[in-house]
Formats: structure tokens, C-alpha cells, sequence
């Protein structure tokens, strides 16, 4: 069985330099992909000014650059891809806003601890890349001072059915790596005990999109 530390590894492989090129190119003609623009939509609702983000498995960074661009104070990227961090990076310093972000490589469960909290946390299709739900969750609630907003795919018999050709697809590249189907009911159990309620669901097939803010 893979253990956390390796699957991360992985992560780093699978999200790679020809991954992370594609997903910008598509980023600077499109925009935001539809879940990623359905999070900015729940969090549009709040004032962003004199808040601090912190975007984990940001990937490119295109919550990020919402964020920023609406006044945001600044924003924290923890990604276990290192192209990706590279190119969101890039990007953060063509814009004129490389003293407003950061960017630290690893695995977010581990070194949570390190970092200070922020007002709004975002993990967008980043669960589903990990192996237990409950420790990421966990610490992300931790470090979240007032949102969380996530995407995750819905738990159906359909999920676990494109789940398992993405494990299959993904050892083409690397053995570490593979998406997981984790039960809805138990995530969201999750917000709750640590004292979020949720603020904002939307179905986007098949992925969650949904807002948690603290009690
Ligand atoms: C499917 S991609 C999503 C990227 C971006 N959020 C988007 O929606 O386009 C998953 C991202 O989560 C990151 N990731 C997976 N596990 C992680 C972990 N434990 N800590 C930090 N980043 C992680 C991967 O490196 C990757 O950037």
C-alpha cells in the first residue's frame, strides 16, 4: 500500500511541468475552469479586502489571482507540485503581486503547523488527491479563521466508476499517485465537529462545491 509521504511524491510526478503548461495556456484563454469559477461564486458573496488566503493544491493559482485582483490582502499556496507552484509563481511576479503571495512546497497535512491561519482556506479538487480525508480536513480547519470553501467529487457509484479508470490512467506516469472517492456524509461530519456549518452547496457534475463558515 502507498503510504502519504510517497503518494505526495507522486503527486509531484503526476503534476508536472507538460500538466501545469496546459492548465495555464487553457487558464489565460478561459479563465477559471466551472467548479473552480462555482467556489468564486459562494465567496464573491464576501468582502475581500483585509483578508488573507490560504489556497492549498492551488495548482496554477486561479483563485489566487480572483482573490488579488478583487483587493484581497495576500494569499499562501501549499502544493505538493513543484511545476505547478513554479508556474503560479511566474505568474504572481508578472503581475506585479510578488509581494503579496507565497509559495511553499509539500504536503499540507504535514506542515500545516508551520504556517499562521488565515481568514479564507480553499482546497479545490485537492481531497480527492489524498488518502485520508479526515487528517487534511482536519487541518485545514484548523488553519481556516473564518471560510473554507472545497470542491469534491460526489461519492456515487459513477464517481467510483471514473475514479477507478483514473487509477488506472494515473500509473501510466506514476505508481505513488491515484484519486480517491471519499464518503460525503463523513467529510462534511468533519466541518461540523470542528465548529463550521455550511454556508453555500452547489452541485457541479460530479463535483461538490460548498462553504463552511465558522461558528
Ligand atoms: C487536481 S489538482 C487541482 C489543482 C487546482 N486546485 C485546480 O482546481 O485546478 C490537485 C492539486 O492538489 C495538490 N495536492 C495534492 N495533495 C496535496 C497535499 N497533501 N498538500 C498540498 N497539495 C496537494 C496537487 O499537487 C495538485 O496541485
Amino acid at each position: 500500500m502507498t503510504t502519504i509521504k510517497e503518494h505526495c511524491c507522486g503527486a509531484d510526478v503526476f503534476f508536472d511541468e507538460k500538466t501545469a503548461e496546459k492548465q495555464y495556456s487553457q487558464y489565460l484563454k478561459k479563465g477559471p475552469g466551472r467548479v473552480t469559477a462555482r467556489m468564486i461564486d459562494q465567496l464573491s458573496t464576501i468582502q475581500v479586502h483585509n483578508r488573507s488566503l490560504l489556497d492549498i493544491g492551488g495548482g496554477i493559482g486561479a483563485l489566487q489571482w480572483w482573490f488579488l485582483r478583487e483587493g484581497g490582502k495576500e494569499t499562501k499556496a501549499v502544493d505538493a507540485s513543484s511545476d505547478y507552484l513554479n508556474k503560479a509563481k511566474a505568474h504572481a511576479s508578472k503581475n506585479g503581486w510578488a509581494d503579496r503571495t507565497s509559495f511553499i512546497f509539500g504536503d499540507f497535512a504535514e506542515i500545516y503547523m508551520e504556517l499562521e491561519q488565515s481568514d479564507i482556506v480553499t482546497l479545490d479538487k485537492v481531497v480527492c488527491c489524498y488518502p485520508d480525508y479526515q487528517q487534511i480536513l482536519n487541518a485545514v480547519c484548523h488553519q481556516s479563521m473564518e471560510l473554507i470553501s472545497i470542491s469534491y467529487p460526489m461519492d456515487g457509484i459513477l464517481s467510483r466508476i471514473v475514479a477507478s479508470v483514473g487509477v488506472i490512467s494515473a500509473r501510466w506516469k506514476t505508481k505513488s499517485f491515484r484519486p480517491y472517492i471519499h464518503p460525503v456524509n463523513k467529510m462534511r461530519e468533519v466541518f461540523e465537529e470542528k465548529g463550521f456549518s455550511r454556508v453555500a452547496h452547489s452541485l457541479t457534475f460530479p463535483w461538490h462545491v460548498e462553504t463552511y463558515r465558522r461558528k
